[in-house]
């Protein structure tokens, strides 16, 4: 960490205590507070992850002036924008702030969410790009969740900040997520560092769905071990935990996990009606074709056997029709 590094680091540390003072200690932040409480957060939550506030008077400017931090630092920060006379305003304003660590644990940028919806205002701001926050290098909470990823042997990744915080205030702490994108190689790579399995727990909406079939054909492509906590329809972990609690939210994680091919089969399922006959053969065809990339011979055995009882089909045939899917790397 080169000195510039740290001088930003130093603001973004201080600039979330601001935060956190604002909404744990003020009236400014009231609103805010009471807003974290009705989503079923506890202080302890909120401490942790050290949450904030920024207010819609824009104060940030003045404070880290007050603390001695120059201009070109704070014009590089990503924490202002400029104006044409090169006047720094707040980035941030009115939003719960979430701060965002770097791998060894320095905030290195923030995620800024809206109180109430509102369609002129995007739900959440991040921080730009900067000399110390770079998105596709970035997890969420990855360096509070090391010591639980190792001990797991698994690392779980939702979808946003809030499901890992929940999943936190669950007990389960190997929680991370991206900044709102799919994973990108350097994350892989962090992740394989401390960990040979992961485990995709998006949405129960339909983007999280896709989401979710994405996010495997990316991996597919790593040595990670693979598989799905499936959440119920339409709702997303930290819908969850409010509506059935911590302990429940915990064993859920459990009871909910299966493979990616039986991801798979569930999702060539939606949209498709499979009493109609072109319908059951197309998706006949299609886990086929899943089932032919997978690399050993009893598993493709299994699944097969599972396809040709559910469509009451000859197993001979499925097995012939999947062996010509079958790729062959020699
Ligand atoms: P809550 O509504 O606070 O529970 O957030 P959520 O995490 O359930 O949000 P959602 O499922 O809609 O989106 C998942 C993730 O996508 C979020 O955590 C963000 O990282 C990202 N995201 C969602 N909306 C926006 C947006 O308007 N702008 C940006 N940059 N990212 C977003
Ligand atoms: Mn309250
Ligand atoms: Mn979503
Ligand atoms: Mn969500
Ligand atoms: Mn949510």
């Amino acid at each position: 960490v080169n000195p510039v590094e740290s001088k930003l680091i130093d603001m973004h540390e201080q600039t979330a205590e601001l935060y956190n003072h604002f909404l744990m200690n003020t009236d400014y932040g009231q609103h805010a507070l009471d807003y974290l409480h009705k989503r079923g957060l506890t202080d302890d939550t909120i401490k942790f992850y050290k949450l904030g506030f920024a207010p819609s008077n824009r104060i940030l400017s003045t404070f880290l002036k007050n603390k001695g931090f120059d201009y070109q630092s704070m014009r590089k920060s990503g924490l202002f924008l400029e104006s044409d006379d090169g006047e720094l305003r707040d980035r941030f304003f009115n939003r719960i702030m979430y701060p965002i660590k770097n791998e060894v644990g320095s905030i290195v940028g923030f995620s800024g969410r809206v109180l109430d919806k509102s369609e002129s205002q995007a739900k959440y701001l991040n921080s730009p790009e900067t000399e110390i926050f770079n998105k596709r290098k970035i997890l969420f909470n990855f360096s509070d969740a090391k010591n639980a990823i190792r001990k797991e042997k698994t690392v779980i990744l939702f979808e946003g900040f809030m499901d890992v915080i929940s999943a936190y205030q669950s007990g389960v702490e190997n929680g991370i997520a991206s900044m709102g994108t799919s994973l990108t190689r350097e994350q892989v790579h962090t992740i394989n560092r401390i960990t040979k399995k992961l485990y995709v727990c998006y949405d129960g909406d339909a983007p999280g769905q896709n989401a979710i079939n994405r996010a495997l054909s990316l991996l597919g492509n790593t040595k990670l071990e693979l598989g799905v906590i499936q959440m119920p329809k339409g709702v997303d972990p930290d819908e969850y935990r409010k509506q059935n609690g911590e302990e429940k939210f915990a064993e859920y994680m459990k009871s909910a996990l299966e493979s990616p091919l039986s991801f798979k089969m569930r999702y060539l399922k939606l949209n498709r009606n499979l009493d109609n006959e072109n319908d059951q053969l197309t998706y006949i065809n299609d886990v086929l074709k899943e089932i032919a990339k997978l690399p050993q011979p009893l598993e493709r055995d299994i699944y097969v056997n599972q396809l040709a009882e559910q469509f009451n089909v000859s197993k001979l045939d499925l097995t012939n029709q999947m062996n010509k899917f079958i790729q062959r790397d020699d």
